[in-house]
């Protein structure tokens, strides 16, 4: 911002000394004039570069320190109940069926840190660029009905009526259809996890107009305006308090995949509920 100013302020006093200058100097003053001109052209320029420049610099900041203050959080609440636990089979306070049980919850916390560094590990790599996965042709109804299959116990648990329509013609993206299962996973978990019980989550897959696109509805409680795209934002879990332990990364991956197999990812309006849409290239 300082050499922003010091430029102006030449250009000023470069466009001062072109009005003292007389008359007779007709061209030198309408160089200097025009010198000043694109001199306060390029202060302008250059201001508007640097307070850009430390905008993003302070949102780049702040998205770092959110995400550390997230890491930090999500690590320091099973890693405490961990100890708890150790603490007391340690001292021999938890025996027999106690101690068994808390075995099993440490094995539980155990399991959701490995499930969380190795999605931060995920997603780091891929934002990198390090991708070492092969795209193949996938045809998406064989896909998309195995991911549905899947994930039927889950939804009946909870009631909720998960079916995949699809068209009767082949649907070929080109794709890795390990990862591809993970965007579906993803969805599918959280349209179950905000569905009440009654409510239905469809799966749709179709091509149009030269991509091939895929769509997770769900009629649950939907998305709010404010909480908007923001969902896709690694740790962004919306309103904590109906959250359900998830990390907050699921969408984050998924557009990451999405994205590095050259498609989209969006959501869609699906009032009443939810409609994530993502497109791929068609093989
Ligand atoms: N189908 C949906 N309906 C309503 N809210 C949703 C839906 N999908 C996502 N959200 C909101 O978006 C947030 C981010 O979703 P995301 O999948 O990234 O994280 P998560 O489900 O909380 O955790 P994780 O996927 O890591 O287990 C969720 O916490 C939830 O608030
Ligand atoms: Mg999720």
């Amino acid at each position: 911002m300082k050499r922003a100013a010091i430029i102006a302020i030449a250009a000023f006093l470069a466009g001062a000394a072109a009005v003292a200058v007389p008359h007779w100097m007709g061209i030198a003053q309408v160089v200097l004039v025009a010198l000043a001109v694109a001199g306060a052209a390029l202060a302008a320029a250059l201001a508007v570069r640097l307070a850009m420049e430390e905008r993003s610099r302070r949102q780049i900041e702040e998205a770092r320190r959110q995400m550390v203050a997230a890491v930090s959080h999500d690590l320091r609440t099973p890693l405490a109940s961990l100890r708890l636990l150790v603490e007391a089979i340690d001292d021999g306070v938890a025996t027999g069926e106690t101690r068994e049980r808390y075995l099993g919850e440490m094995q539980t916390h155990v399991e959701a840190l490995t499930a969380l560094i190795d999605d931060l590990f995920e997603l780091s790599r891929i934002e990198a660029g390090e991708i070492s996965w092969t795209m193949r042709q996938v045809e998406l109804r064989g896909l998309i009905d195995d991911t549905v299959a899947a994930m039927r116990a889950p939804a009946e648990a909870r009631g909720v009526v998960l079916a995949a329509e699809l068209p009767a013609e082949e649907v070929l993206a080109q794709a890795n259809a390990e990862k591809l299962q993970r965007v579906l996973f993803n969805l599918i978990q959280n349209a179950i996890r905000h569905t009440p019980a009654d409510g239905s989550v469809t799966v749709r897959a179709r091509s149009a107009g030269g991509n091939v696109e895929i769509e997770v509805a769900d009629d649950g409680e939907g998305i709010s305006a404010a909480d908007g795209e923001r969902v896709f934002d690694a740790f962004y879990r919306g309103d904590e308090s109906r959250s359900e332990d998830g990390a907050g990364l699921g969408l984050a991956i998924s557009r990451a995949i999405v994205e590095a197999h050259g498609g989209r990812i969006w959501l869609d309006d699906g009032a009443p509920g939810t409609r994530v849409r993502f497109t791929l290239q068609p093989a």
